[in-house]
């Protein structure tokens, strides 16, 4: 890098508006996060941890959640930020796990009006260090390497109640392309930009279906049967199903469960969302709120669908008996 721009760059990072500046970070961070998933994974010693009934935590998720935290809650202290993993900040962070830098693309952006003057304590950072954990670890015990593909990080923006900005981040992108740079990063700003992808055109003759790998019941099933797929994609993680959509390879979403957590949707939500998609819970057929104090969980089950698809068209076809589970089961949640 010329000494030119890294002196506009800088220049710019404590000129943009603090919503760019957040995303523009996040990138960053989320790429440290997911060399450190790397670098565990290669060393060999996951460290697993059986948190609950199929729910695992690996030291990969703890090292890269705390290298996210550190860094972020440095650069924007008055932002809350919530993690999987808890949100405090251990005291010892190694320094190469602080990253102090930012996406020159994303400072580079033009802000929309209604965002430009987002203050810290307006924004809730929503941080999955490591999406899809039971394929992580699965790929490691089973030496199945394409379960990989679902492995993501996950960084969310909201904006009082609304899912704004996303990063997600996938460790393992390109590698069976040898010699590629491993992993991507793609980002999304309601009504800002986007990038790190390409936007494809789901199926047009054809309904494909992506839903959970390990999480499927009877309610859930009957949901998936409902919308009548002519193809189902199980894959792990709310970051890789919706970037399925985000890319052109499956039209929906559907998960009638409420196993799903806010930092698992805010990221991917914001990105669909920047690209015309649209992601609702399936009870009401409403965004889900992101402010500080909301219900951990998303309770009445997720429902996306690609740009360009009829969402409305798949919240009719949601059997009432589904529904009626799903806005029972908000009640015995956090
Ligand atoms: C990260 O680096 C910044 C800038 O050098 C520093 O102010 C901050 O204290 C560091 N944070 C942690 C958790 O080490």
């Amino acid at each position: 890098m010329s000494p030119n721009i890294t002196l506009t760059s800088l220049k710019m990072a404590s000129t943009s508006p603090l919503i760019l500046r957040v995303v523009a970070t996040s990138v960053v961070v989320a790429n440290r996060a997911g060399e450190i998933i790397r670098d565990i994974m290669s060393k060999g010693d996951l460290g697993i941890v059986e948190k609950g009934k199929n729910d695992l935590q690996t030291e990969a998720d703890r090292s890269a959640q705390c290298s996210i935290i550190a860094s972020l809650s440095s650069q924007f202290p008055g932002v809350k930020i919530i993690g999987e993993e808890g949100d405090s900040v251990s005291s010892d962070v190694p320094s190469d796990w602080n990253v102090t830098d930012s996406d020159p693309s994303v400072l580079a952006l033009k802000c929309p009006d209604n965002l430009k003057s987002v203050k810290e304590d307006e924004l809730v950072i929503w941080v999955d260090p490591l999406d899809g954990t039971s394929e992580y670890t699965q790929a490691w015990i089973s030496k199945v390497t394409s379960l990989l593909d679902h492995v993501t990080v996950l960084i969310g923006v909201a904006v009082g109640n609304k899912a704004v900005g996303g990063v997600i981040h996938q460790p393992y992108y390109n590698y069976l392309k040898e010699g590629a740079p491993l992993g991507r990063t793609i980002w999304g700003i309601i009504g800002c930009g986007w990038g790190g992808f390409t936007i494809g055109s789901a199926p047009k003759d054809r309904r494909v279906i992506t839903t959970t790998r390990s999480h499927l019941d009877a309610t859930v099933q009957s949901a998936l049967d409902a919308m009548t797929p002519d193809e189902v994609l199980r894959v792990g993680g709310a970051g890789h199903k919706v970037m399925l959509l985000l890319e052109g390879k499956a039209n929906a979403y559907v998960f009638a469960s409420g196993g799903c957590k806010k930092w698992d949707t805010c990221a991917p939500e914001a990105i669909l969302h920047a690209i015309g998609g649209k992601l609702t819970d399936m009870v009401q057929g409403e965004s889900y709120h992101y402010h500080a104090e909301v219900e951990h969980r998303n309770s009445r089950g997720v429902l996306a669908t690609a740009p360009g698809e009829d969402h409305s068209w798949y919240f009719s076809r949601i059997p009432e008996s589904v529904r009626q589970l799903l806005s029972g089961s908000s009640t015995s949640s956090r």
